[in-house]
């Protein structure tokens, strides 16, 4: 059997507080006797031209360092300042400058030379997320004539948020130099397929011959998701447990509306806080019996917009605590730290409502997580954004636009109003779906397709699937 080699920007670290897509990797790595490449973590003065290649709990990692202009240049620049709000339709949020795309592709340069010195010519490589775009054109380019295969955790954009995208052409190019490229939703599908369809418009900058040819690239839609039932244990293990007490203790009969998302502006924090002021305003009757606890642990903070972020965020949640807080009660808490999965599966279970409402995301996979760790019996109710890829798994959530607060305001009544008879027939139907879509089969499924050789006949599978798009 081919080994597999999986490659992302981070690594996994040692230590049990891996999420489900790392504990899933790995278990494919191990029974595929793969390893796992990818940078360090360490910036250095000069890039390193061969991998350092070590044991992570039982796993072997191979990672490389970069140098400090480059990362910069590579993840904070073209990664996290354009790539990343372009792709989530945040175009006011970009920042664009060209030599950011040098450092891009320098850095895709130096992974690919060196992971071709560690290949065999029959490994399966498997590239993740908006980082490595280019990674296949780089192998190809040193003669690597392996299968590979590429998944984008995020979504694809729509054709005119991809065009705002300096290089945009090259970088479909690069993706048309996978032989699997793997997304999450129908939706990404629906606007890559308008993109291959009718390609880029010529600009002044670049003229119109610049055709990308995918006959080659099979672009399937596979919607990654956790393991559902793997929570269901967590929420009741007894680390979960010790939180729920604690909890417990300080809520007293107050009901619990959590959210946990990374510090993100694509994750709508400062309009969800606004849709609870909202709630608190139009209920007067449900002030001192609810709690609205926001996790948002920090993430790129040295990039403006984040730093800006957090700050109306704080700003938002100060407005609420000055409007509604009383010398005994508090509306909300809003801890911007990071918690090991335990805690997050206890906070999760007590939960009775889990509001999940980014402006766009993919198949967010804490939505995944806070089914999972629901109690059978009596659960909480999910209110999901319309516009997360998720959404599309899930029509048994409360679905709400984020952008209208008083509509997300309305869903927390009705949520925090709901039945029990009702509320268990939304679980059964959301455990089901995140069952369905769970994260060790969704690595089987993308592996299995990605292993077959050209000629072989389809796996079946309900996923969207397109050849010869172009
Ligand atoms: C998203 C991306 C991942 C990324 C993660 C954390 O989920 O799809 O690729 O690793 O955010 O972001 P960070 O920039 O800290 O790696």
């Amino acid at each position: 059997m081919s080994r597999i080699v999986i490659v992302s920007n981070r690594t996994p670290a040692k230590g049990p507080a891996a999420g489900g897509l790392a504990v899933a990797l790995k278990k494919v790595l191990a029974e595929r006797q793969g390893f796992w490449f990818g940078w360090s973590g360490k910036l250095t003065d000069s890039p390193s031209p061969t991998a350092q290649i070590q044991d992570v709990d039982g796993l072997s990692v191979a990672q490389i360092d970069l140098t400090r202009d480059d990362h910069q240049a590579y993840y904070s620049g073209f990664a996290n300042s354009i790539l990343w709000p372009s792709f989530h339709l945040r175009l006011d949020l970009t920042t664009i400058e060209s030599h950011w795309y040098e450092g891009y592709r320098r850095v895709n340069a130096q992974f690919a030379a060196a992971l071709a010195k560690l290949l065999r010519p029959d490994d399966i490589i498997w590239v993740h997320d908006y980082h490595l775009i280019p990674l296949a054109t780089e192998l190809r380019r040193l003669g690597v004539r392996n299968r590979i295969g590429f998944y984008l955790h995020i979504p694809f954009p729509t054709p005119d948020a991809l065009y705002a995208i300096p290089h945009h052409t090259d970088l479909m190019r690069d993706l048309s130099h996978y032989d699997l490229v793997g997304m999450q939703a129908k939706r990404d599908i629906a606007a890559f397929m308008e993109f291959a369809e009718h390609q880029a418009p010529p600009t002044f900058a670049s003229s119109a011959n610049h055709h990308v040819d995918f006959s080659r690239t099979e672009i399937v839609a596979f919607p990654i998701g956790s393991d559902p039932d793997a929570f269901a244990s967590l929420s009741v293990s007894p680390a979960a447990q010790k939180m729920i007490t604690r909890m417990r203790r300080s809520l007293g009969d107050q009901q619990l509306i959590l959210g946990v998302d990374r510090l993100d502006y694509s994750k709508g924090l400062p309009q969800r806080v606004e849709a609870y002021e909202k709630f608190l305003a139009h209920n007067a009757s449900f002030r001192r019996g609810v709690h609205f606890l926001q996790v948002a642990p920090p993430s790129r903070d040295t990039i403006k917009e984040y730093q800006a972020t957090s700050e109306t965020l704080d700003a938002v949640c100060g407005r609420v605590m000055g409007k509604f807080a009383e010398p005994d009660w508090q509306p909300l808490t809003y801890v911007k730290r990071a918690y090991g999965q335990p805690s997050l599966a206890g906070l999760y279970r007590l939960a009775r409502v889990g509001l999940i409402t980014p402006l766009r995301d993919g198949m967010n996979l804490v939505a995944h997580e806070y089914i999972g760790s629901q109690n059978p019996e009596d659960p909480g109710v999910l209110i999901l954004s319309r516009f997360a890829g998720a959404a599309e798994i899930f029509p048994a959530a409360l679905q709400v636009n984020p952008f209208d607060t008083d509509e997300s305001a309305e869903a927390i009544r009705v949520a925090l109003e709901m039945g029990l008879e009702e509320r268990r027939a939304r679980y059964e139907a959301l455990m089901a779906a995140a069952r369905k879509h769970n994260v060790g089969d969704w690595a089987e499924e993308f592996l299995a397709h990605l292993s077959r050789k050209p000629g072989d006949s389809a796996p079946q599978h309900d996923h969207i699937y397109l050849n010869s798009v172009a």
